[in-house]
């Protein structure tokens, strides 16, 4: 663990032991690049690569220097790998993995079955004739690229937009439900040591599509499909913002036993608003322990399918926007004390004396779906802040909980952790719960000390 940030446990019942966020970062220099603190943080942090933009001085500097995790945005898509059937070509995708090979970056690679950028001649081929196509062309390319690549989006974009909750039509799902599996179970077959990782956009709440890919992964964890990691677009505009349950998302896909990794993230905007969702983002992934790194769509703003959303950390110039600083600094990294804390719960000092009690209280939210809900409880402090928080909800009968974080629970009773408890006045702290069955109405009440 990363000595500068352990944090202090407040022994059970010792509400005079104060939690400690160790943002004793004084006595290191803090990380300096996005790759370096990521990497302080036990993640990785990721971009998207071109590579006709590789001979761009500006853009692989910024490359080199920021990035230790990257994605060909195009190059390892069928369309460019296997432009007519049997003949593959590997010339753009080589070029992005031996830069990275040589700069001491990790590769993801993307996407081996996915229902656009097919070459003209698998858009014309169904049933059996695209199936053994599909087959024989993620064994060939995981082949290729053996032993090189981190993890592959296996699939890509497979569900169905909107509240049907079922599978995007495709060719390839016309060719039988088990595509996915087939898939999954062929990449395993020919580069066992790659993660294997499906991925998709408006999945970063909790929705129908959400849930779709969700019932999907505890299928596949349920039947031996191999599948190890799961990602999250993350595009957002102003039509797509970061969802409120971007983290519990987050968690209830982990909770299944997969790493999660946020992999296209460009947020439009500018100035402090796109920093601050920056930072959301950037903290929730840090919050979620089987999150493992973060991939930006891109590196300058002018680099992004978006352009004229400028959604990305540099300027078209490749200076660093303010974006790229709340990114770093929630990292941990840059001058930790040139902004606020990146959650504002929790930040405190073991010499700081207790806070007299001034009570707190306790919301929902409630994300239900036929035979299941995530709770998302949000605890605000009273006029004096807590040293700890204990919420007393009881759920309905028939409702089980299967996963919680941020929280202990003890029958109905739900109380703070090491880092959550001490709430200063009038800030909010959120914890979450996961349960089969139905919510009814929570009425949760809060007490603090
Ligand atoms: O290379 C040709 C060029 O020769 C030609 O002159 C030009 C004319 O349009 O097109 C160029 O190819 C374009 C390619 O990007 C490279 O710039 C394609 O038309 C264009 O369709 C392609 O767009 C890519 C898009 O995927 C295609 O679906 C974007 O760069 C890429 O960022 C985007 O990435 C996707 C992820 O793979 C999956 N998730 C969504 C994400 C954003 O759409």
């Amino acid at each position: 663990m990363d000595k500068k940030r352990k944090l202090g446990v407040a022994g059970a019942g010792a509400l005079a032991v104060v939690v400690t966020l160790g943002i004793a970062a004084t006595a290191d220099a803090a990380a300096s690049t996005l790759g370096a603190a990521a990497a302080e943080q036990g993640r990785y942090f990721g971009t998207a690569v071109a590579a006709y933009k590789l001979s761009d001085s500006v853009y692989s500097g910024i490359l080199d220097r920021e990035f230790n995790m990257v994605t060909p945005e195009n190059e390892m898509k069928w369309d460019a790998t296997e432009p007519s059937q049997g003949s593959f070509s590997y010339g753009s995708a080589d070029q992005i993995v031996s830069h990275a090979q040589s700069h001491n970056q990790r590769v993801r690679g993307h996407a081996l079955a996915w229902h656009s950028q097919q070459p003209g001649w698998v858009q014309n081929l169904s049933g059996t004739a695209l199936r053994n196509a599909m087959v024989n062309h993620v064994t060939q390319v995981a082949t290729h690229y053996k032993g090189k690549i981190y993890a592959w989006d296996v699939v890509n974009e497979a569900f169905a937009d909107g509240g049907g909750g079922g599978r995007r039509d495709s060719n390839l799902q016309r060719t039988g439900n088990d595509w996915i599996e087939v898939a999954f179970r062929t990449a395993r077959a020919a580069d066992p040591g790659a993660k294997l990782c499906y991925n998709d956009y408006n999945t970063d709440g909790q929705n129908a599509k959400s849930n779709a890919v969700y019932a999907m992964v505890q299928d596949f964890k349920s039947r031996g499909v191999p599948i190890d990691c799961v990602g999250f677009q993350s595009h957002i505009n102003s039509a797509s913002p970061v969802p409120s349950d971007y983290q519990a998302n987050l968690e209830r896909f982990a909770a299944l036993g997969v790493d999660v990794q946020i992999t296209e993230l460009d947020i439009e905007g500018s100035g402090s608003t796109q920093a601050e969702n920056y930072r959301k983002v950037t903290q929730a992934c840090l919050n979620v322990s089987r999150c493992t790194g973060i991939t930006v769509w891109g590196i300058r703003d002018s680099d992004s399918w978006r352009a004229s959303g400028t959604p990305l950390l540099f300027d078209g110039n490749g200076n660093k926007k303010a974006a790229y600083t709340a990114t770093l600094t929630a990292l941990g990294g840059g001058n930790p004390t040139s902004t606020p804390p990146s959650t504002p719960p929790v930040s405190s000092s073991s010499s700081q004396p207790p806070i007299p009690s001034g009570g707190c209280t306790a919301t929902v939210s409630v994300n239900q779906w036929q035979g299941g809900f995530v709770a998302t409880v949000r605890v605000t402090a009273g006029a004096n802040g807590t040293n700890a928080w204990a919420v007393t909800m009881p759920l309905p009968s028939g409702a089980t909980v299967t996963n919680s974080w941020s929280t202990t629970r003890s029958g109905n009773t739900w109380s703070n952790v090491s880092y959550n408890g001490r709430i200063a006045a009038g800030q909010y702290t959120e914890f979450g719960l996961q349960a089969t069955g139905t919510a009814g109405t929570l009425s949760p009440t809060c007490a603090a000390s």
